[in-house]
């Protein structure tokens, strides 16, 4: 059946490529009254709702909202999923964190019931936020991997995630070993892998969790499945560092680990990278491979303050990815998210204009994935999952609007510095709504 095509129809921001800075008006398109044209779930036509109104077969429904902002959902390029229980854990730093209390967590998802429990969970609350893609840690159960990608097969999302390799260094019932980590994954590629819009990501936890025969193992599911992804931590915290080196005595850095056994390039998103050297940088720019910026789970967990103007230097610009890190992160909200990176570039003497923000949000974190053709922006041909954001939805918030006449930049900021899930009006997958904050809890 070929559905009929739908009309929504208000303010519609979204980007056609990076912003060079505050107020570079060519890098987004932002329509007053605008329209979006929706048809089997993708964008049929987008532009001013006075062009595009007469289009619309007659008796098409259209939707409208009066002063909300219309963008892309927001992705998320790095979270775990079994962690929803381990946000707002006192008093640790990383490895102790890992140990106190995401470690304990993690071994409930053993439980398919509570896999499926969690999962629901876990997609209910991104979409609340407005998140509709994101790149997700599982536990090193596949149990919680199937279970995560048929909740969002249910709901039509398009995510990215995979099974945690580790085999060492943990507890015993959160250990895989080389051989059954790399059999487990390749079931989950066969099973998940491009089947409607969920992609398989090849998940070693970190160097320290991995003996080097399982992270040849990760390479070469790489090499045999050249089009998933792969995500791992890399140099959040120096203790961390400090241990890794000791584990691999031969490798030339951090980075060097993953590189030895192929795990570079530019499907492989790196999280933290905080405390990197220039040769490390050069490598992760030179492989096209993704940093993933983590602000507010890099200042709960003290890890550091990432340098995002010296990761993406021009001279070696390694691309940049934005995430939330739930369960180390604070807040599944990428606008809070966006509030902190903002704040980390402050103390690093670096601005980040609320376009900028956006735009990782979006379109950056889309091409991070190699998916701009598909979702982060809202030209025709992408799927319909966009956010509806109301930039007056606390009394802060329409407080300050009081003095903001029609500048969207300064908007976007008052929406980034103090929107969350409660600024998230109405969220929509392939063009269906999947979340109204005025029918929920
Ligand atoms: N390094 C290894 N595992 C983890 C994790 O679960 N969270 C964070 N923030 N860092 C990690
Ligand atoms: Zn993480």
């Amino acid at each position: 059946d070929v559905e009929q095509s739908v009309g929504i129809r208000g303010r519609i921001l979204s980007f056609v490529r990076a912003p060079n800075g505050a107020g570079d008006e060519g890098s987004y398109v932002y329509l007053r009254d605008g329209m979006l044209v929706i048809r089997d779930g993708r964008v049929e036509a987008i532009g001013p709702a006075s062009e595009l109104e007469g289009t619309l077969p007659s008796g098409a429904p259209v939707t409208r909202y009066e002063h909300e902002l219309i963008v892309p959902g927001f992705i998320d390029t790095h979270i775990h999923f079994p962690q929803t229980q381990v946000i707002a854990s006192y008093g640790a730093q990383l490895l102790d964190w890992l140990t106190r209390y995401t470690f304990v967590e993690e071994q409930k998802y053993s439980d398919p019931g509570h896999c499926s429990r969690g999962a629901t969970f876990f997609l209910d609350e991104l979409l609340r936020n407005g998140t509709t893609t994101a790149v997700a840690y599982g536990s090193v159960h596949p149990q919680s991997v199937d279970a995560f990608f048929a909740e969002s097969e249910k709901r039509g999302t398009c995510m990215v995630a995979g099974k945690v390799m580790m085999n060492r260094n943990a507890p015993p019932a959160l250990t895989d070993t080389a051989e059954t980590s790399y059999a487990d994954s390749k079931a989950l590629i066969e099973r998940w892998h491009k089947r409607g819009r969920q992609r398989y990501c090849v998940t070693p936890r970190f160097a320290i969790t991995s003996t080097q025969e399982q992270l040849e193992a990760a390479g070469a599911l790489l090499r045999e499945f050249p089009d998933v992804y792969m995500q791992t931590h890399l140099s959040e915290n120096l203790d961390e560092i400090a241990y890794v080196l000791s584990l691999f005595p031969d490798a030339k850095n951090y980075t060097d680990v993953y590189d030895k056994v192929g795990l570079l390039g530019p499907r492989s998103f790196f999280g933290h990278c905080i405390h990197l050297a220039e040769e490390e940088l050069q490598r992760l720019a030179d492989s096209r491979s993704v940093a993933v910026f983590c602000p507010t789970s890099n200042l709960f967990i003290g890890s550091g303050l990432f340098d995002l103007a010296n990761t993406a230097d021009a001279k070696r610009p390694v691309r940049i990815g934005l995430g939330t890190d739930v369960g180390g992160g604070t807040s599944y909200s990428m606008l809070q998210t966006a509030a902190e990176a903002y704040k980390v570039m402050q103390l690093k003497g670096q601005n980040l204009p609320p376009i900028s923000a956006f735009y990782m949000m979006t379109r950056g974190n889309a091409e991070a994935l190699s998916m701009g053709a598909e979702i982060g922006s809202l030209e025709i041909g992408c799927f319909a999952d966009f956010v509806v954001l109301d930039s007056k939805a606390t009394p802060a918030m329409l407080h300050r609007m009081e003095t903001i006449e029609d500048l969207i930049e300064e908007e976007l900021f008052v929406l980034m510095t103090l929107g969350d899930d409660r600024a998230v009006r109405a969220t929509y997958v392939q063009g269906q709504k999947v979340h109204d904050r005025q029918n929920s809890s």
